[in-house]
């Protein structure tokens, strides 16, 4: 082994919701190593952002104003992607999120969003890109972003979850699928993560001087909770991503990766106030 087979240069990435959090991180350390990357990005500004951005580290990128709900723009994009860059080595369906709701109050109209925008989208990216990884020969890396929630209960979020977990399990039914094409199919499972969309800013550009602050109820659940004893960094998403997509993870496809500071380990065991683990009600 040596330090080259982390290196992505020559490798040609697509990330969908890559303006901001999760997305933009997996985009910035797949470009720091050497990849070249487009992002399909629902807000305009954040398009803009990432041009910028991208100019100022001088790597090549492509910014696509498109909202992964609306199928046909999607596979515009996607097919766009392939042919700016003459290859399409990586995708990565990072769009996602969720309105947390009680299911019995859940309007229709709101779940079919969740679920155009948590699994159609990621099936419509996945198909249009495939083609063109096939054809290209050289094998290929898929990466999807699922979260905790696709592995446990999760009150509140019944639709978003069963989403997510539909994701892990189309993960472990591409990468047979896929395999003798040569392409890895993954998923990286985040739990709680510092981005814009958990900091209450969801228009316009990523602008962290707008976040809002945590409570001391949020710092206390998340210590006590998760083991790492804190949240999330989007990057730590990128370098999992990057790890995934490189070299190094060759030998790895149809795997569901945590990324979330040992939350899906616990399975239940908190840290009390004096450090302690315990399985409540002793709480
Ligand atoms: N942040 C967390 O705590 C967390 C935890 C578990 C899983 N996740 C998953 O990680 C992924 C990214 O989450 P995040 O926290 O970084 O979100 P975020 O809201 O901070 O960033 C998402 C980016 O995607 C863009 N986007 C959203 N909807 C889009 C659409 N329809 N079309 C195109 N672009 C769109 C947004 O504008 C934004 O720039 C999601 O799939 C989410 O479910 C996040």
């Amino acid at each position: 082994m040596n330090a080259s087979d982390i290196d992505l240069t020559g490798q040609c990435a697509l990330i969908t919701g890559g303006g901001g959090g999760i997305g933009r991180a997996i985009a910035l350390c797949m470009a720091d190593m050497g990849a070249k990357v487009a992002i399909i990005e629902s807000i305009p500004e954040r398009c803009e952002q990432f041009t910028e951005l991208m100019k100022e580290r001088g790597g090549e990128a492509l910014a696509i104003n498109t909202n992964v709900m609306e199928a046909d723009k999607l596979r515009e994009a996607v097919v766009e992607a392939g042919s700016h860059f003459g290859r399409l080595d990586i995708l990565v369906n990072n769009a996602g999120g969720v309105a947390p709701r009680a299911f019995k109050d859940l309007k229709e109209k709101s779940w079919r969003r969740h679920i155009e925008l948590n699994l159609v989208s990621v099936i419509v990216a996945t198909q249009t890109a495939l083609p063109m990884m096939i054809e290209g020969g050289h094998g290929g890396s898929i990466i999807n972003v699922s979260s905790i929630e696709g592995s446990r209960a999760a009150p509140n979020y019944a639709v978003y979850a069963a989403c997510k977990a539909g994701i892990n399990n189309m993960t472990r039914t591409l990468s047979l699928e896929l395999a003798e094409h040569g392409i890895r199919v993954n998923t990286i499972a985040p739990d709680f993560t510092e981005t814009p969309g958990t900091r209450g800013n969801v228009t316009g550009p990523v602008d962290p001087s707008k976040w809002t602050e945590w409570t001391e109820g949020q710092r206390t659940s998340v210590r006590s909770r998760i083991p790492l004893g804190r949240a999330g960094i989007d990057e730590e998403c990128g370098r999992a991503a990057v790890f995934l997509a490189s070299k190094m993870a060759s030998y790895v496809t149809g795997v569901i990766l945590p990324v979330d500071g040992g939350s899906w380990a616990s399975s239940g065991w908190v840290r009390d106030s004096k450090d302690h683990w315990i399985l409540p009600p002793e709480a």
